[in-house]
């Protein structure tokens, strides 16, 4: 990576080292985007690449085992890799109050924030962190997040947790849980799975990560990243976005994208890398990227679905069955996710560690 200007280098500090964040250089009351945070044109989410009238699939799930919602589910996987699913039974309360719960953690001083901070925190279960990889990007992301790891034995750690919101993300996890498990059942019974048994189920959720993102107001949004193109590496990410919307995902192999439209008490689902490849390409993890807003703070609240770190996976054997051939190999899934925590986000190319 090229090396900085002397100004973007104190900005770096301020941000990445002291550990400010985006949140901080915000409060400092900048009223113009600096360097740091400008994306070379190229990169740049322009109007006319939105595609105005095109939307992704919303499924009412209301009931799990109509044929016609399974069916919906696994066409959309397919086709487009995410959809939103209303009447999930997830309460509305409790989406709420995990938003609200992320603005309270945002909105503590930076001294209270910054015990957080990576290499602060008590306990690695919780991290807060700005952009995505600061060290290897030359060009900084618009936001900053506290990274829950939410499996069981992580959940042991809560007492270390901030009880700003502690309570309120467990919450939401923990009534999440059965959304997450019809969902995976339907998907891989598109795949010819009858079951999950326990093996499948730590491949498939054993190392869930919930993170609270925080995308302060940004005085140009349309010359920066909240978060560059990329796709997820779970197996699947159940997000829950705030009205201001901001988040696109790709249309087409050109370069079109469109808004998922924020609609209230809607869940937005997408396939991750892992489904993609435990499915042979049959679901497809879409790229998306997000944009801030110029006068509101933004948060989300994605649901990162990964298996444990010491699963294995690769393309389904009953997906395989017919003699299909792998276009996978199998993998670990630490080393996908250190592999894809050493780069900047770029887009897809995160699979290719896992390509034959
Ligand atoms: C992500 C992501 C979307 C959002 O963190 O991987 O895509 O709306 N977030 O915050
Ligand atoms: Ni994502």
């Amino acid at each position: 990576m090229a090396p900085r200007n002397p100004n973007s280098e104190k900005i770096f500090d301020f941000v990445v080292n002291k550990g400010n964040g985006i949140k901080g250089l915000v409060d400092t009351g900048i009223e113009t985007v600096p360097d740091l945070y400008i994306l070379p044109i190229e990169e740049r989410l322009l109007p006319n690449n939105i595609l105005p009238y095109d939307s992704i699939p919303v499924i009412d799930v209301s009931n799990w085992d109509d044929p016609k919602v399974k069916e919906s589910i696994c066409d959309a996987a397919g086709k487009w890799g995410f959809f939103q699913i209303i009447n999930h039974g997830v309460p509305l309360h409790v989406l709420d109050a995990v938003k609200e719960a992320a603005y309270r953690f945002f909105g503590l001083p930076y001294e209270e924030r910054n015990k957080y901070w990576a290499g602060n925190s008590p306990t690695d279960t919780v991290t807060l962190k700005t952009s995505f990889v600061p060290q290897a990007e030359a060009v900084l992301e618009w936001k900053d997040y506290l990274s829950f790891r939410c499996s069981p034995r992580d959940l042991e750690s809560f007492p270390l947790w901030p009880p700003v919101c502690r309570d309120e993300v467990v919450e939401y996890m923990e009534s999440a849980k059965s959304v997450i498990r019809k969902l995976l059942e339907v998907l891989l019974e598109g795949l010819k799975v009858k079951q999950i048994d326990k093996a499948r189920e730590y491949t498939l959720m054993g190392s869930p990560i919930v993170n609270l993102m925080y995308y302060p107001h940004c005085p140009n949004p349309d010359f920066t990243a909240g978060v560059r193109p990329h796709s997820d590496i779970s197996t699947l990410t159940v997000l829950l976005q705030d009205d201001n919307g901001g988040l696109y995902v790709r249309a087409t192999e050109n370069d079109s994208w469109i808004h998922v439209l924020p609609i209230n008490g809607a869940l937005v689902i997408n396939i991750g890398d892992i489904l993609q490849i435990m499915s042979n390409d049959r679901y497809k993890s879409i790229e998306h990227r997000v944009v801030a807003n110029r006068s509101k703070d933004r948060v989300s609240v994605p649901i990162f679905v990964n298996p444990g770190p010491d699963a294995v996976f690769g393309p389904l054997p009953e997906v395989l069955e017919s003699g299909e051939q792998p276009l996978y190999k199998e993998v670990v899934f630490s080393d996908y996710f250190k592999y894809f925590f050493s780069k900047k986000h770029d887009g897809k190319k995160s699979m290719d560690f896992a390509r034959i």
